[in-house]
Order: structure tokens, then sequence, then C-alpha cells
């Protein structure tokens, strides 16, 4: 067995392992926290499939008021977050109450928002249950929501108490949202660790116990660059890497309606692209771009986009929180586990790298 336990982060400990259900019972104990004041926010899914193991662990919580929403990226507006906000005034939350997120991103990331924001702010505890928050989103403390299809334009940094991540959650998860979470553990070996990137080349992904490892490896790399720049003034954008464009190609499939892009489909897409401007601009070997690109079409099937999605592409890319002064802000990678931020590109270098996307990837 793997020695860590738990990762301490800003102010918060993330607990990693067979036993983090314990140690949040264990938590919640010493919390004092009562019955009537815990809340629990799930989706269809989670409440089907996380819910049962969650309660029959964790004592405390087996009289949580719980509150349901539809899973999917479509639910992470404020709509729902005003639903929200009503059912918990309605069951008499107030700032001794206590909001466990039991989900993937979406859930995490509103959840963390909606308590947040809720009486200037209750605490809440994020249990995240798909890979990709369980590698990421769950770590960090960026909370918030879509404005229209627009990706987290409405947010605020605020930790949770608490992050505990129970692997065996894993085990209802199915395939395509499992690859999609290992784009952001693709990302985490890009920007920095060489010789996790060499262990990604022959890891089997589908073997729970090589997940356990992964999910600690990578949230040791995520906390040590949020410790840093908590706030994303600098290198905290790293880990931003494939997300300009990922971003962008996730609003789009959003507004159009198409067949439905995860998170890290989208992020795998962007990813390349963002190796493309690398190369080409950026110094990054081209023998390091043709690796990464094969690697991720080995595990990501091609994300058709024509090429009148481009002028679209590059106007969602305009609204991106990380331009400055007008400028399109990307992070590039100078070699494999290395990288630079505020790294600029024009109109034209983005669409050559959205056509190698193409070319290459297919
Ligand atoms: N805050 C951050 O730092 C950060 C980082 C990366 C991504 N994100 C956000 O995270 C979101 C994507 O997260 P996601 O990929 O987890 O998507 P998600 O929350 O939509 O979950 C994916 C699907 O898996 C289901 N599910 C969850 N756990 C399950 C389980 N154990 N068994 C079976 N089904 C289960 C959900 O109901 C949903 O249908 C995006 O909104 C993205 O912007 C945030
Ligand atoms: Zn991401």
């Amino acid at each position: 067995m793997t020695s860590v336990t738990s990762i301490q982060s800003a102010g918060y400990s993330v607990f990693i392992g067979p036993q983090a259900l314990g140690d949040l019972n264990s938590f919640l104990q010493k919390g004092g926290y009562n019955k009537g004041k815990l809340f629990i926010l799930v989706d269809e899914h989670t409440a089907r499939h996380c819910l049962p193991s969650l309660t029959a662990q964790v004592a405390l919580l087996e009289g949580a008021s719980i509150l349901e929403i539809e899973s999917g990226e479509a639910s992470k507006n404020i709509e729902v977050c005003t639903r929200l906000w009503r059912a918990m005034a309605e069951l008499g939350a107030d700032r001794q109450s206590l909001l466990l997120n039991v989900g993937g991103g979406v859930i995490g990331d509103m959840g963390g928002f909606v308590a947040s924001t809720y009486k200037r702010g209750i605490p809440f505890i994020q249990v995240p249950t798909t890979l990709l928050s369980q590698v990421d989103a769950s770590v960090g403390g960026k909370t918030g929501i879509d404005l229209d299809h627009l990706k987290n334009e409405i947010g605020l940094f605020s930790v949770p108490q608490g992050v505990f991540i129970w692997p065996d959650f894993l085990k209802t998860l199915g395939r395509r949202e499992m690859i999609s979470g290992f784009a952001e553990i693709i990302k985490h070996a890009l920007i920095a660790d060489k010789g996790y990137w060499t262990q990604l080349q022959t890891c089997n992904i589908a073997d729970a116990v090589v997940w356990e490892e992964l999910i600690r490896h990578s949230v040791q790399i995520k906390n040590e660059i949020v410790l840093a720049d908590p706030k994303e003034k600098g290198i905290r954008k790293a880990l931003n890497f494939g997300h300009t464009i990922g971003h962008a190609i996730e609003s789009y499939f959003l507004e159009n309606d198409k067949r439905q892009l995860l998170h890290g489909e989208a992020v795998a897409v962007g990813m390349i692209a963002e190796a493309y401007l690398s190369f080409k601009y950026n110094d990054f070997p081209e023998l390091e771009l043709n690796e990464v690109t094969s690697f991720i079409k080995s595990h990501f099937s091609y994300v058709e986009m024509e090429s009148m999605a481009d002028h679209r592409l590059l106007e969602l890319m305009r609204h991106d929180k990380k331009n400055e002064k007008g400028a399109l802000n990307f992070t590039l990678l100078n070699r494999i586990g290395e990288y630079s931020i505020n790294k600029h590109a024009t109109v034209a270098q983005i669409s050559e790298a959205l056509n190698y996307y193409r070319e290459a990837a297919i």
C-alpha cells in the first residue's frame, strides 16, 4: 500500500485512498456537525452509484438532506443554483450547515459556488467521484458556473474544508468518462513531469491499483502548483495548457447542440493544437510533438470540426479569462515536463494549429 494518505493544501487536506470515507467520518465527528445541518449535493448518477456507499461508511450522513440536480454540463448554470439556494433556504440551511458535493467536476464547481455565496458563504466539502474531479477539479479552490455557454465565466476562488477521494467510486464510471479524466493526467505529465509522462505510456488505466497511483501523483502535481500561486497570477496558468483552445471547443459543442463533448475530450484536442503552437512558436521539439499527438490519438477519438467553426472558436477564445490586453493567452510547452506561460498567438496561428489537429489526429 502506498504511504501517503493525505496531502496538505492551502488550509485543507486532501485524503486519498481506501480509507478516505473513514477519514470523512472522523472529520465530521470532530467538527461536531449535527445531522440536521448536513446537505449533500448529487446528480441522478451519483445518487444511484455513490450515495449508498457514502452513507454506509459515513454514519453521520444517514440523516442528511439530499439535493439532487440533473447530471451534465448543461446544469452548471445560475438557474440551477437558484433552485439549490431556494431548497437550502426552505430546509433551514444556515451558517452552521455544511454542503458535501458528491459527484464530478460539475457538482464540485457548482456546489462550491452555491455554498460560497449562500448567506455570504457556508463551508463545503468535496467528495469527487469521477476520475477528472479526483485528479484535478476537486483540488485548488476554483468554483463556478457557466454563463450561457461560456465556460466557468462566473465564480470565485473558495477552498473547501477538505477533499475526500475514494478511488472505488470509479468502479461505476463509464469508460468514456474515465478517458476524459485521463486528459488532465496527461496534462499534468506534460507540464510538470517527464518521468510521469514515460510512466503513462505503459500504464493500464483499466487497473484500479493504477488509478490510485495516478490520482495521488496528479493531485501532488496540481497541489504544488496551486500552493505556489493560488489565485492564478502566474505559474498556475500552467494548468491551462490545452484549455484555451479546449474550452472554446467545449463551449462550441455546447452551444451547437452537437454530439456532447466531455471536458477532457475537448482538452485532448486543445492539447494537440497547443502542442503544435508550442512546436511552431516555442521551440518544442518536433519529435515530442509527434509523441504527444500519437499518444493522445491512441486514447481519444477524433473530434470532427468543420473549418467554418474556426471563426466562432476564435470568438469564444477571446472570452477566455486568461487573456490580457486583448491578446489571446496560451501556456505552451518548452519540452515535455516544462512550460512557458503568457505566450500569445495570432488568429492565423491558431487556425493553423486547428488544421494541424484536423490533419494529424484523424
Ligand atoms: N475547478 C477546477 O479546477 C476544474 C478543473 C477541471 C475541470 N473542471 C470542470 O469539471 C467539469 C467536468 O467534470 P467531470 O468530467 O467530472 O464531469 P461531470 O461532473 O459532468 O461528471 C461526468 C458524468 O459522470 C457521472 N458520474 C459521476 N460520478 C460517477 C460514478 N462514480 N459512477 C457513475 N457515474 C458517475 C455524472 O453524473 C456525469 O454524468 C467541467 O465543468 C469542468 O469545467 C473544473
Ligand atoms: Zn480541465
